[in-house]
C-alpha cells in the first residue's frame, strides 16, 4: 500500500525523536512538517541545564524549514509518548501559525501511530496574525 503524506510525516517525526536531547524532562518529542512545495522538515526538542533555554521540537522543525528555504506549513505531525495525545504548547501553536493557516493539519501521535488530528484554527482560535489581530 502506498505511503500517505501523514504516514511519511509520522515516520520522519518518529525518526528525529530518537535524536532528541531531553535529559531533564525525559520526554523526547519529534516533529515533521510538510510545506506547500512538498518539502518535509523535521526537528526534535533540545533541552538545556538552564531549563527555560530549552527548545520544543516544533521550533526545531520550523527553523529547519526556514533555513531550507521556507514555505507554508500544510501538515505537521508531533510524536511524544504520553497518556493523553500530545498537542503543541501555546507558544508553538503561535509559531506554526506564523507559517500556516487555520487549515493547517496537526497530527498527534505516540510511537504506535497517529491518535488525533486537528486543524490549527481549532487549536489556536482567534489567533493573532492568522486572519485577526495584524
Ligand atoms: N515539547 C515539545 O518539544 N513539543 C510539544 O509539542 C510539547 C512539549 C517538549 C518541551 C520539553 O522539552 C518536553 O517536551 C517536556 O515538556
Amino acid at each position: 500500500m502506498a505511503e500517505t503524506d501523514k504516514d511519511e510525516l509520522f515516520r520522519a517525526a518518529l525518526d528525529v525523536r530518537a535524536r532528541a536531547h531531553a535529559p531533564y524532562s525525559g520526554f523526547p518529542v519529534g516533529v515533521a512538517l510538510r510545506t506547500e512545495a512538498g518539502n518535509v522538515y523535521a526537528g526534535c526538542n533540545v533541552e538545556n541545564a538552564s531549563y527555560p533555554e530549552g527548545a520544543c521540537a516544533e521550533t526545531g522543525a520550523i527553523s529547519a524549514m526556514v533555513a531550507g528555504g521556507g514555505g507554508q506549513i500544510i501538515e505537521l505531525c508531533v510524536v511524544g509518548d504520553s497518556e493523553a495525545p500530545i498537542s503543541p504548547c501555546g507558544g508553538c501553536r503561535q509559531r506554526i501559525a506564523e507559517f500556516g493557516s487555520v487549515d493547517t493539519i496537526v497530527h498527534s501521535a505516540d510511537p504506535g501511530g497517529i491518535r488525533e488530528t486537528w486543524r490549527l484554527g481549532d487549536l489556536l482560535p482567534v489567533a493573532f496574525g492568522m486572519g485577526g489581530g495584524s
